[in-house]
């Protein structure tokens, strides 16, 4: 089970523009500069926040093609990249968009991707990304879809995967505890089988260079203040019940603990990954 709210996705979009690595990401914009229509596939696409971050570093003709397996949040991306366009038309199964001189067709695909990588191989892609989506699958399925991603002979790009350092200030007796008992949720059945967790990206990295591939990696972390109050404290919230259900605290100390987060500032740490065939 997953079920991410279209609000929650919102309420980070922000946090996540501005922790993304812009160094690795003008590396991926530069591998990607020739190709023209260039074609993406978006793994866990959510409301289209991947897009909306990166289209603006590629080439002038894009074909995204958002995989998700929630169609309120498809229905979601389709309004939010309306809005986000300078210009939107209908077409059969998504969008025309023009933003910034770019022209953006999008394709929603409704999928189960712990099911099927036929959406993935079907589109041929130059590129395969994803944002903040694999720390919530299985060692497996990364296995499969670096398989898939190097037969397609596509580059890879995926940020935000979380890599389990968090710091919160000032410190709570608690945070030990609670940091434990998010880890351990995080490696939680997703729907993927055990999930990777924070070892997500080194989980990637083996896959791909055992494909062939070449890889680089840059830090991405949160750095969460007074501004984003919203955020932290959705947050703080979310770490606790899931620390209360991995056992390592009572409801009682994870309430005591949530009160103390309000004004913190935190770190969470994240990392970005690029991978092109070697
Ligand atoms: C943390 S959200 C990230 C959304 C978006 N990439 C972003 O950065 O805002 C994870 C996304 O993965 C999607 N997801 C989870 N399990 C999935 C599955 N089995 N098949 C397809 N999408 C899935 C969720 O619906 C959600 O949109």
């Amino acid at each position: 089970m997953t079920g991410f709210s279209a609000d929650w996705l919102s309420l980070r979009e922000p946090a996540d523009l501005r922790a993304r690595n812009a160094d690795l990401g003008a590396r991926v914009a530069g591998h990607l500069a020739g190709e023209t229509p260039l074609r993406i596939v978006d793994l866990g696409a959510g409301t289209g926040a991947n897009l909306r971050a990166s289209a603006l570093l590629f080439p002038q003709d894009q074909h995204w093609h958002l995989l998700d397996h929630a169609p309120d949040l498809i229905a979601e991306a389709r309004r939010q990249l309306v809005q986000w366009a300078d210009s939107a038309r209908t077409v059969a199964d998504g969008l025309e968009l023009v933003r910034d001189g770019r022209r953006i067709t999008v394709s929603f695909v409704l999928t189960d991707l712990s099911r099927s990588l036929a959406g993935v191989s079907s589109v041929v892609p130059h590129l395969v990304t994803a944002s903040a989506f694999f720390d919530l699958v299985s060692p497996l399925f990364i296995d499969a879809l670096a398989r898939e991603t190097a037969a397609a002979g596509a580059a890879f790009f995926t940020v935000l995967s979380c890599d389990g350092r968090d710091f919160w200030t000032p410190a709570h007796p608690g945070d030990g505890a609670i940091a434990a008992g998010f880890r351990a949720d995080q490696a939680r059945d997703k729907g993927f089988g055990p999930a990777v967790g924070h070892a997500a990206t080194d989980h990637l990295e083996r896959a791909f260079r055992l494909a062939g591939y070449a890889t680089d990696r840059a830090a991405s972390p949160w750095k969460l203040g007074p501004q984003d109050a919203g955020l932290v404290a959705m947050l703080a919230s979310g770490t606790a019940a899931a620390a209360v259900a991995s056992g390592t605290v009572t409801a009682p100390e994870a309430q005591d603990w949530v009160q103390a987060r309000a004004g913190a500032t935190c770190e969470i740490g994240h990392c970005d990954l690029f991978a092109w065939p070697g």
